[in-house]
């Protein structure tokens, strides 16, 4: 069985003897030849070379041996044909954020398989280096959590100008959420013709939505991405940090894999989940203890799902900067040496 084959197995809820394993942001600031690459470019430069992002997209492949690539990209890069500068120092920067509703009138639809081109020719090219048997997954933002960032530019977790905003401004807000995810869909698309094996939409801020909230603010969006996307067959997969209250509207959702964050146990959500395959969820912060206590923290997790149809191992979020790259090592060989006996 290739990898490809081990992938796409489990996220179509297939039992496989041994379970695939890929981390997100594998492609980061905690990989040595990230960092040179870095001293040279700067990320915007990066994302936008579509032979230096095949390079760092390989990177976590090559030297661990990971199921799955993900390409080096940023969810937030669909905001800026629409007129919206972008910078990351190192977290995004966007001039200027959305707050008077005027400015949603000079938001204009565009073309994602012309200006966000770059994106397509790096899954090319790092699908001639990683060949055809490794799974290449491309991404987007939801569209909630993009409007969340056009709205507050900080990374922190702070979203009164969203709730100002959408509250006060809910007609607007919502034309803003329809063009994400027209823009969404078409940019997702060309990512599939490129050759991505299949996608992720990490809806990273949802979380902190009451369900209420979810099902009027992100949760249609989502539905409309995912049914489109469904009509071409593309292997779908949802990320959202603080899934555990939100687990029954993400289940009438139509996709493939639920990506949980480390607070959502995973055989809770397997159990509420109907016919979805589950990914995660190992806390990120657990990767900077010693290499033990990863290990031991791994296989509980695993030894958990063994049972479960449809299993991929992640983090519960992406990993940190800071991280041992030997730990890395060490999680992705316990994940590799459980062999799973049902
Ligand atoms: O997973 C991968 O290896 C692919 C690359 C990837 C990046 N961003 C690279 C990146 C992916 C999948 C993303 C998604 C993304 N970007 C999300 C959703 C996932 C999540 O983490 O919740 C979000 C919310 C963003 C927005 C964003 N971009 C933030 C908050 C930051 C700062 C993060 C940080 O670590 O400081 C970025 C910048 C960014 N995106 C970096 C990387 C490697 C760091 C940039 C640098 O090299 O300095």
């Amino acid at each position: 069985m290739t990898k490809k084959e081990l992938f796409l197995a489990n996220a179509n809820g297939e039992y496989t003897k041994r379970t695939p394993i890929w981390i997100m942001r594998q492609a980061g600031r905690y990989l040595p030849g990230y960092r040179r690459v870095r001293e040279r470019v700067s990320f915007e430069e990066l994302c936008r070379s579509p032979e230096t992002v095949a390079e760092v997209t390989a990177e976590p492949i090559t030297l661990f041996g990971l199921d799955a690539a993900i390409i080096f990209s940023d969810i937030l890069l669909i905001l800026e044909p629409l007129g919206i500068d972008l910078r990351y120092d190192p977290g995004p920067v966007i001039t200027p954020i959305l707050e008077d509703p005027k400015q949603v009138e000079n938001y204009h639809t565009y073309n994602p398989a012309e200006e966000l081109r770059f994106v397509g020719d790096a899954i090319v090219e790092t699908k001639k280096r990683l060949g055809p048997d490794l799974p290449l997954l491309g991404f987007c933002g939801a569209p909630f959590t993009v409007f969340s960032y056009l709205c507050n530019t900080s990374e922190r977790r702070d979203l009164h100008r969203v709730y100002r905003f959408i509250t006060n401004y809910p007609d607007q807000s919502r034309r803003v959420l329809n063009l994400l995810t027209d823009l969404s869909i078409r940019y997702l698309k060309m990512q599939v013709d490129a050759g991505a094996d299949a996608v992720q939409i990490f809806d990273t801020w949802a979380g902190e939505l009451a369900e209420s909230e979810f099902s009027e603010w992100s949760y249609p969006y989502l539905d409309r991405i995912m049914t489109e996307l469904k009509k071409h067959h593309v292997v779908t997969s949802l990320y959202i940090r603080g899934t555990y209250h939100l687990l029954d509207k993400i289940n009438e959702l139509n996709l493939n894999i639920v990506s949980v964050d480390w607070k959502t146990p995973l055989p809770t959500a397997g159990a509420r989940l109907k016919s979805k395959s589950l990914q995660g969820n190992l806390n990120p912060y657990i990767m900077l203890g010693p290499m033990q206590t990863v290990v031991h923290t791994a296989r509980e997790i695993i030894e958990g799902m063994k049972d479960y149809p449809g299993y991929i191992f992640n983090l519960g979020h992406g990993i940190l900067p800071m991280t041992p790259v030997d730990n890395v090592r060490a999680l992705v060989d316990t994940v590799h040496d459980f062999e799973r006996t049902a």
